[in-house]
């Protein structure tokens, strides 16, 4: 049985949005229907329910207005970042060490910025990473997020710790998306997880590599939060469905043969997640990795590791090309994506941004979110003289 409360919430959520083209509609009202432990919130949790195109200056002021939606205990998990939050911060400041030296008398423009990856096409460069349980922001959670993202033309990094099961996620849009793996403790559950995301259509796997423990969130800890929502994923395997059945699931030690494991058993790009040294973006190629994605999961494990744009530079030179250089971890503006560009990567990942955005529009506000960075990097484009998005990586940073 449905409850009305739940009942009005879906209606409000399905009806009169312009999704022509975009299967999400029906999936996403069956997804939100279904009796599933995971779809209910316990504690009194309560996340945007709101469906709107959202009118923002930038996605700095997004996390202020988040913070007046998500309620205390889950906004402290998804801003907060490990230890002093040192890295978190340095994740921000490390940008505001470079400069774009502009190019202004190259005949270039009008800006294009078309991008693609695995041949994949996408309207930026911009893509989500795989982030857990948006259940947290929005009650339409990771379907939300995947017609946000197929409304913007973008990726979609579906976690191992998503709230909707990833057969879920992936029918809430025809567009593509990634299945994210935490490799567990549990080998056969680590095979089911691969084997279902390939069967569900996933075009790739993120092998997330930096995660052998959960980073010291002390935001948790002093909002004494209690996680209100079962993972999809979890709950018929043998990792259990609650946080605490969960960090202990997780494998403690990670070597290439996980990521020989992830291609095996899947024969998918495999994207190797987490790199911050030189040497681990050499030995995940040569275990066979498809693209490396420079990340420190936005400051929330090894608080004190550097900033991703600080080592951005030497893992591209290690790489020299060979594949392709996924980046995140602080990114919030058109500027910040055009200096990774120019720095090495291929791709940038926008992370807390998108929950914000989902927190306070549903689908609706994910593409808004996009819609901002991108014309802020058309922007940053046109006033730098770069025309296409291998344009920025001939301009100089100082
Ligand atoms: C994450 N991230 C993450 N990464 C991953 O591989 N699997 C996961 O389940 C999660 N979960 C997750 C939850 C929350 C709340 C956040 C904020 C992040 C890390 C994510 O993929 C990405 O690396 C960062 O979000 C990028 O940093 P910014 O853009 O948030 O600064």
């Amino acid at each position: 049985m449905i409850n009305e409360k739940r009942r009005r919430v879906i209606k409000s959520l399905t009806a009169g949005s312009a999704l022509a083209g975009i299967a999400g509609q029906s999936i996403l009202s069956k997804a939100l229907a279904a009796e599933t432990p995971h779809a209910i919130y316990t504690d009194g949790y309560s996340a945007g329910t709101e469906v709107k195109r959202l009118l923002l200056n930038d996605l700095i002021e997004i996390e202020g207005m988040a913070s007046k939606i998500i309620p205390a205990g889950g906004f402290g998990y998804i801003s907060g970042g490990a230890g002093d939050e040192w890295t978190l911060h340095e994740n921000r400041t490390a940008f505001g060490r470079k400069q774009i030296i502009p190019r202004v008398l190259t005949g270039k423009g009008p800006v294009d910025l078309k991008s693609q990856i695995f041949g994949i096409p996408l309207t930026s460069p911009i893509i989500v990473p795989p982030i857990g349980s948006h259940g947290l922001a929005h009650i339409s959670a990771e379907a939300g997020t995947a017609m946000g993202a197929a409304a913007a033309g973008t990726i979609m990094g579906v976690s191992t710790v998503s709230t909707l099961n990833l057969e879920q996620v992936a029918a809430a849009s025809n567009s593509p998306k990634w299945f994210q793996l935490y490799m567990m403790q549990d080998i056969g559950f680590s095979r089911e997880l691969l084997q279902r995301a390939k069967a569900a259509g996933y075009k790739a796997i993120v092998l997330t590599v930096d995660t052998t423990a959960t980073g010291n969130r002390e935001a948790d800890a002093r909002n004494h939060f209690k996680f209100p929502l079962q993972f999809g994923n979890l709950t018929s395997g043998g990792a259990g469905g609650s946080i605490q059945q969960l960090n202990s699931a997780f494998a403690i030690t990670i070597d290439p043969k996980v990521i020989e494991f992830a291609i095996k058993e899947t024969g998918l790009p495999v994207i190797v997640k987490g790199i911050e040294h030189p040497d681990d973006a050499r030995i995940a190629i040569d275990a066979g990795a498809a693209a490396i994605q420079v990340s420190n999961h936005g400051g929330r494990q090894l608080d004190g590791s550097p900033a991703t744009f600080t080592v951005l530079p030497s893992i591209a030179k290690a790489v020299n090309r060979r594949v392709p250089i996924i980046f995140d971890s602080g990114i919030r503006r058109g500027q910040d994506v055009f200096k990774a560009i120019a720095s090495g990567a291929d791709v940038v990942g926008l992370g807390r941004p998108v929950i914000y955005g989902l927190s306070l529009g549903g689908w609706m506000g994910v593409q808004s979110v996009f819609e901002l960075i991108n014309k802020e990097l058309a922007m940053v484009m046109q006033l730098a003289g770069a025309e296409t998005i291998e344009d920025i990586k001939h301009i100089a940073l100082a």
